[in-house]
């Protein structure tokens, strides 16, 4: 489970550098306070030496003033410093989370319905939530590592080398081995967060799957079924959790104790020089501190590879949705949609959802004449759904074309189509909104007399009466008090205040049981009256009104014609009555 190494694409990287250089000046500031942190850090060290030579063993009372108030402002410095690079890197940090989540939900809005619907929801979020705030991580804190523990690196190096070199040489010739650890550790612990990490996310998924199923698991008694699963994840954490324990808890020993065996080198080596007279004692400990004081940074920068590398990763999961290609777009001068009632046409279309998927839809060709209502019928699976998503472009035609009012859809302006039509789906959808601004996502100027209109003519009118706060009750409080066909009812008043030309019913009313589907299916066609419908049918006993019926089998229109015309014929839409009239009689 080693991390690979994860790389940016030079344009890719230039968005970054672009974004971040948009505040070159605070990044500018940034770094001066972090090379003051730094130059106050060696000054800290180089102040050992006048303390013990002057002070202590010079006694110089002069020092004795002069080196405290250099101390003090030496700290000044440093906090001053650390809390400017502090403050600029992590404005420029989240600025960037606010770019990156901006553009990831408007593009992942605009994004064709294809998209959302091949991801996952739960990694689209994590996209959002997650991914921008670890590419912060990156930004700022690599950053932050880079200047202020680089330059902190150099200037206690620096000390090391201007107090003693000799020692210094020896010195490194020994270090290295105490610093080695650190590497192998660090990756350890990596390598076992990452693994708890996905232990995590497996975890919670399991929550919530077995709670929000959990009526499923006490009617299937179920229960020690996923008992028993849940303690095979937590025994797993449970295992990667302790081995990290392990790596983390050996790796401060050993290091001490390496870095000990160093120190020792340096006592024994330097202690010689000072007895020799090679050397002060003020020389010996400036250089010791600076030693010390060096372990810290070289830790940090140490790190600093994993922090990239993930953050690298990150990114690039960032940027393959901000590059995805929007498949359906608009013309550059595109024409607007005007008038009332339209004809529809389709002419040789066929449709596929992928390259190597069978086709949904095959040739179909089909006119439907302004203010006609087509019924769409035929058994699951044979391409209704399909079909009408074509109209609106939630999908665009493989082959062929569909014109309404004798243009090409791909001609005209998204929104003017999409204003023309006004759809019921077969699941309600409906925002965690108050119910009148369900209702008034059909038309956002509606007037609360409009939205009263619509509710009553849906049917739903006496219900939303009888919740809580009435029209102003919000949809997350009802909870599972609202039942299936009261959420359609709402959606098909949500439907009926737009008021658009173009009505596609997709099972609308599937939800909806017989009493109220009866009462639903004569607002729908008062609705339909003056419109080009659409209209796909569960029950056919709810397609009488229709002129035209249209029988769908395999991606094909199999049989159409009106109702009598296809009854006559006993085919295959004969064969579907009498299904569901059996069916029914049973
Ligand atoms: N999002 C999708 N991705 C891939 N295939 C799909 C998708 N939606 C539907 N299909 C397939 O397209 C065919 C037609 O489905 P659909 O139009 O939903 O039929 P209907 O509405 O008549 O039940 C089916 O074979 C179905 O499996
Ligand atoms: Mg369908």
């Amino acid at each position: 489970m080693e991390n690979k190494p994860a790389s940016l694409s030079k344009s890719r990287q230039r968005v970054i550098f672009n974004l971040v250089s948009r505040y070159w000046k605070r990044l500018a500031f940034a770094a001066a306070c972090m090379i003051m942190v730094a130059g106050a850090n060696g000054a800290m060290a180089l102040l050992v030496k006048p303390v013990m030579d002057d002070i202590f063993i010079g006694k110089n009372r002069e020092m004795l003033l002069l080196i405290p108030g250099l101390a003090v402002l030496v700290f000044l410095l440093k906090g001053l410093g650390s809390y400017g690079s502090e403050y600029f890197m992590n404005y420029i940090g989240e600025k960037i989370i606010r770019y990156f989540r901006d553009s990831l939900y408007e593009k992942i809005t605009d994004l064709p319905i294809a998209f959302i619907h091949k991801e996952k929801t739960g990694a689209l979020m994590s996209r959002i939530t997650n991914d921008v705030n670890i590419v912060k991580g990156m930004v700022s804190t690599a950053v932050i590592n880079v200047f202020r523990d680089f330059f902190s690196v150099i200037a206690f190096l620096g000390v090391i080398f201007y107090r003693d070199w000799q020692l210094a040489c020896g010195a490194f010739l020994v270090l290295p081995l105490a610093f080695y650890p650190i590497l192998v550790f660090g990756r350890r612990v990596r390598r076992f967060s990452t693994g708890s990490q996905e232990t995590m996310a497996d975890l919670n998924s399991f929550l919530h799957e077995t709670f929000s199923g959990a009526k499923i698991i006490k009617i299937f008694s179920l229960e020690s079924y996923e008992k028993k699963r849940f303690r095979l994840k937590t025994g797993e954490l449970f295992r990667l959790e302790m081995k990290k324990v392990v790596a983390k808890a050996l790796s401060s020993p050993v290091m001490e104790f390496l870095g000990g065996l160093g120190i020792a080198f340096i006592i024994w080596f330097g202690g010689m020089r000072v007895i020799n007279g090679t050397s002060t004692p003020g020389i010996f400990f400036s250089f010791l501190t600076a030693v010390m004081m060096l372990y810290d940074p070289v830790k940090k920068l140490s790190g600093l590879n994993n922090t990239i590398q993930e953050g690298v990763a990150a990114a690039s999961r960032i940027f393959d949705i901000l590059e995805q290609e929007e498949t359906i777009q608009e013309k550059i001068n595109p024409e607007m949609l005007e008038g009332t009632v339209f004809d529809l046409e389709f002419d040789r279309v066929s449709f596929s959802y992928g390259a190597d998927e069978t086709p949904a839809l095959k040739d179909i060709n089909l006119r439907v004449a302004p203010g006609e209502v087509l019924a769409l019928v035929g058994m699951s699976g044979g391409g209704k759904t399909s079909l009408v998503n074509l109209i609106p472009r939630l999908y665009d035609v493989s082959s062929g074309r569909i014109l309404i009012g004798g243009k090409d859809i791909r001609d005209l302006s998204i929104k003017s189509l999409r204003d023309t039509i006004s759809i019921v789906t077969q699941e309600p959808i409906l925002f965690n909104e108050s119910v009148k601004e369900n209702i008034r996502y059909g038309r956002m100027d509606a007037t609360e007399e409009q939205i009263v209109k619509a509710a009553k003519a849906a049917f739903a009118h006496e219900f939303i009466l009888g919740f809580p706060k009435g029209y102003d009750t919000v949809i997350g409080e009802l909870g599972s008090r609202l039942s299936g066909g009261e959420k359609q009812r709402i959606c098909i008043a949500r439907a009926l205040i737009k008021d658009a030309p173009v009505l596609i019913l997709d099972e609308a009313t599937s939800a909806l049981d017989s009493q109220a589907e009866q009462l639903v299916q004569r607002a729908l066609e008062n609705l339909m009256k003056g419109r080009t419908s659409f209209v796909i049918a569960h029950r056919l006993s709810t397609i009488d009104y229709a002129s035209r019926v249209i029988l769908l089998k395999n991606g094909s229109i199999a049989e159409q014609g009106t109702h009598r015309e296809l009854m006559d014929l006993k085919g295959a839409y004969f064969s579907l009555q009498s299904m569901q009239a059996g069916k029914t009689a049973k």
